[in-house]
């Protein structure tokens, strides 16, 4: 992959450069509640616009169906992006039709315009190859040149993500050689033990990384929504928590090889249960009662790790030589529900270990607890990734089209 200094090197000034970031950040109304991503790009687009470049920056936000839609609308984002870069960004109300044509053509060298949301092209994601084709033929048209650094949609097999790099001269961002560098460590030159701490609601979305792991991990730890269907799987009962009955089989066939292959599978002791969802928006308090991970009450769902699984947890977590944590362990968005998230983020910088938290969601949860600066000399995480899907789908070792598309 050509690194951006050496596409800098070979000469950038005055030239457009497209910059495919991931900036689909949480909002609520238009207000950005985690700038994690757009902080993460910010110096690839410093660089490029230090450099001469005339910066077009794109991204998609939320999943609107391919046709404009007001509330996943970009326009806050370059608010935001303005405030981190120290720089105005011009905003194109739309993607490749006058408005970007304008921006663009106005823009000028080492100033950076923000595209509308790509996805309000039906284009962006279709799975059709030609008319994915041609939104990206009409993006080209608006670049001399490419770089991908939005590496939370990097598995993405979109116009913009796959089909744009093929057909301008390209390179990959810092932001993606960073999170590549640490997913190569976890893969490649891992120091032992090994452990993955997984969470989060659906187990069907982690069966893929899972199923890698017990290659390669030494134990893995389970939480959250997921941790249901496994201890429904060893035969408790779980009340109302979540489950995907259909994923039973394959829980079963999972924790078996875990044990061929000495890999330690841990799943909650004790769990908070309620009768009720928590309110999220009033935060009420939700008096949950604390129980034996096989006494849930049949009208009772699990929404959280117990005490004693956090302690189990962290005594789990403290002489790990690398982990990668990806998912809350419960309602981490409700104060009641929150420790066993809290717990686990806890347990990562008291380890001495190399520690990575995958995106989406765990990402977002330690930030809004607290846990991403350095505090009273606390020791951060080494790596906070930007993409939930992306890390976890290399960590399955597939190949991913966004990357794939920078490799030549
Ligand atoms: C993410 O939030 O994981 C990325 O931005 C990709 O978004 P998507 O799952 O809507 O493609």
């Amino acid at each position: 992959m050509k690194t951006i200094d050496e596409l800098i090197q070979d000469g950038v000034e005055g030239k457009r450069v497209f910059v495919r970031a991931d900036l689909n950040v949480p909002l609520e109304g238009t207000t950005i509640t985690d700038d994690g991503r757009i902080r993460a790009v910010a110096p690839t687009i410093a660089k490029l616009a230090a450099a001469g470049a005339k910066v077009i920056v794109a991204s998609h936000l939320g999943r609107p169906k391919g046709a404009p839609d007001p509330q996943f609308s970009l326009a806050p984002v370059a608010g935001r992006l303005g405030e981190i870069l120290g720089k105005n960004v011009s905003f194109a109300t739309d993607t490749v039709g006058d408005s970007a044509k304008a921006t663009v053509a106005a823009t000028a060298n080492g100033e950076v315009t923000l595209l509308e949301n790509l996805r309000f092209n039906a284009g962006e994601t279709s799975k059709d190859d030609a008319e994915r084709g041609a939104f990206a033929d009409e993006l080209a048209r608006l670049a001399d040149l490419y770089v991908g650094d939005g590496f939370g949609a990097v598995h993405r097999k979109h116009a913009s993500v796959f089909d744009l790099p093929a057909r301008l001269p390209h390179a990959a961002g810092d932001l993606i050689a960073t999170e590549v560098g640490v997913l190569k460590k976890l893969t490649e030159d891992v120091k032992r033990p090994y452990v993955v701490v997984l969470g989060g609601a659906k187990v069907s979305d982690k069966l893929g990384v899972i199923d890698n792991l017990l290659e390669k991990a030494d134990r893995i730890l389970v939480g959250g929504g997921m941790s249901y269907t496994f201890l429904k799987a060893k035969g408790h009962e779980v009340g109302i928590s979540l489950l995907q009955e259909d994923q039973i089989p394959v829980c079963l066939e999972y924790l078996a090889r875990a044990e061929q292959r000495g890999v330690e599978f841990v799943l909650p002791v004790d769990v908070l249960v309620s009768a009720d969802f928590p309110d999220l928006k009033t935060k009420a308090p939700a008096n949950p009662e604390t129980v034996s991970s096989d006494a849930i009450p049949a009208d009772k769902e699990g929404l959280d790790i117990g005490p004693k699984t956090r302690e189990l947890y962290a005594a789990k977590l403290a002489d790990a030589g690398t982990v990668f944590w990806n998912g809350p362990m419960g309602v981490f968005e409700h104060p009641d529900y929150a420790n066993g998230t809290k717990a686990v983020a806890q347990g990562l910088l008291d380890s001495d270990g190399f520690t990575v938290v995958g995106g989406g969601d765990s990402a977002a949860a330690v930030r809004t607890l607290g846990f991403d600066e350095e505090a009273g000399g606390r020791r951060k995480f080494d790596h906070i990734s930007t993409g939930g899907g992306a890390s976890l789908e290399y960590l399955e070792g597939k190949t991913l089209p966004g990357l794939a598309a920078l490799e030549d």
